[in-house]
């Protein structure tokens, strides 16, 4: 009797076991999918001392002081493509910095660039970002909008769908910018030369906040930036070939071509109630308007 319990117990501990494992490394496996660890998809290229890797290398923390800012890049370049991750910003008196994510083709010469920048400002007062973008060398396309919410307060996501048929860059599933592939127009549009995925946290207080009035206050340094959920879909370069043209990549399909009616829609309230520069208006600095703003977005 008391062998046969014994064993009885023996045999279904190891059930439990066994059950055990396979729930776990399905935890596991569903964990190691999505997203990326930092060092897996990028590589730090200033101040090492000034990026802290948290929980394990899934989130980031970026350091400016009065020594050194610091960035990182991807340690890839990509030819179309989305990438994302999640980022929470300086909080309380982040006048006279700027946090960057964006793409760039590393190309002096032919500059191709899809530039988010989070423009800091004094407490209470609201972030700023600004988009750009560079194609074939001509960059100038500022546009800045207001967040909607503190985004010190929390991680949001920040994202750039980059396709044949055009750049977007949403914030929280919103397109704050759109960039259309106006080609057959004339326009020049980042087709032929792959970018690599960049962040840097620096002082830009000579520009950066109410056109540079508003400096950087060093009695409440260090500032600290956060990042997580890296997420890099693309076709990396060197890589196949025909990758970056094959109309099959997720991020090439009818329903990336263009916003769908709900994206649309939010697109359109952000430009009438967030807008708070656009160059396409800017009659100083751009006595003719640029083509791409009259060929619409
Ligand atoms: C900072 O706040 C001021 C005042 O609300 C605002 O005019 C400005 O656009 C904000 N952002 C930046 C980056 O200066």
């Amino acid at each position: 009797m008391i062998k046969m319990t014994h064993s009885t117990t023996t045999i279904s501990k190891k059930q439990n076991l066994s059950l055990f494992l396979i729930v776990f490394s399905a935890i596991l496996l569903v964990a190691n999918a999505k997203p990326a660890t930092f060092l897996q998809d990028f590589r730090i290229t200033w101040s090492d001392s000034h990026i802290k890797q948290l929980d394990g290398g899934r989130a980031i923390q970026l350091v400016l002081d009065q020594n050194s800012g610091c960035g990182f890049a991807s340690k890839s370049q990509y030819l179309f493509g989305r990438v994302s991750m999640k980022i929470k910003l300086i909080p309380g008196d982040s006048a006279g910095t700027v946090t960057a994510f964006y793409m760039n083709s590393d190309t002096d010469q032919v500059r191709d660039e899809l530039d988010f920048e989070f423009l800091g400002n004094r407490t209470g007062q609201p972030y700023s970002v600004q988009t750009n973008v560079y194609a074939h060398g001509k960059g100038d396309r500022e546009q800045r909008v207001n967040l909607w919410f503190d985004p010190a307060a929390d991680y949001h996501t920040y994202s750039i769908l980059w396709n044949h048929h055009h750049v977007v860059f949403s914030v929280d599933e919103v397109p704050i910018r759109v960039y259309k592939n106006n080609e057959a127009k004339g326009v020049p549009f980042p087709k032929f030369q792959p970018m690599g995925v960049y962040s840097t946290l620096w002082e830009a207080d000579d520009w950066a906040t109410r056109g540079g009035l508003e400096k950087i206050d060093w009695n409440k340094a260090p500032f600290y930036a956060y990042y997580k959920d890296f997420d890099i879909e693309g076709c990396v370069v060197p890589g196949p070939r025909s990758c970056a043209s094959n109309p099959s990549n997720w991020w090439e399909g009818s329903t990336y071509q263009q916003l769908d009616p709900v994206a649309a829609r939010r697109y359109r309230w952000v430009r009438m109630n967030h807008m708070v520069y656009d160059y396409c208006t800017d009659k100083h600095r751009y006595p003719v308007t640029p083509p791409e703003c009259v060929a619409g977005i």
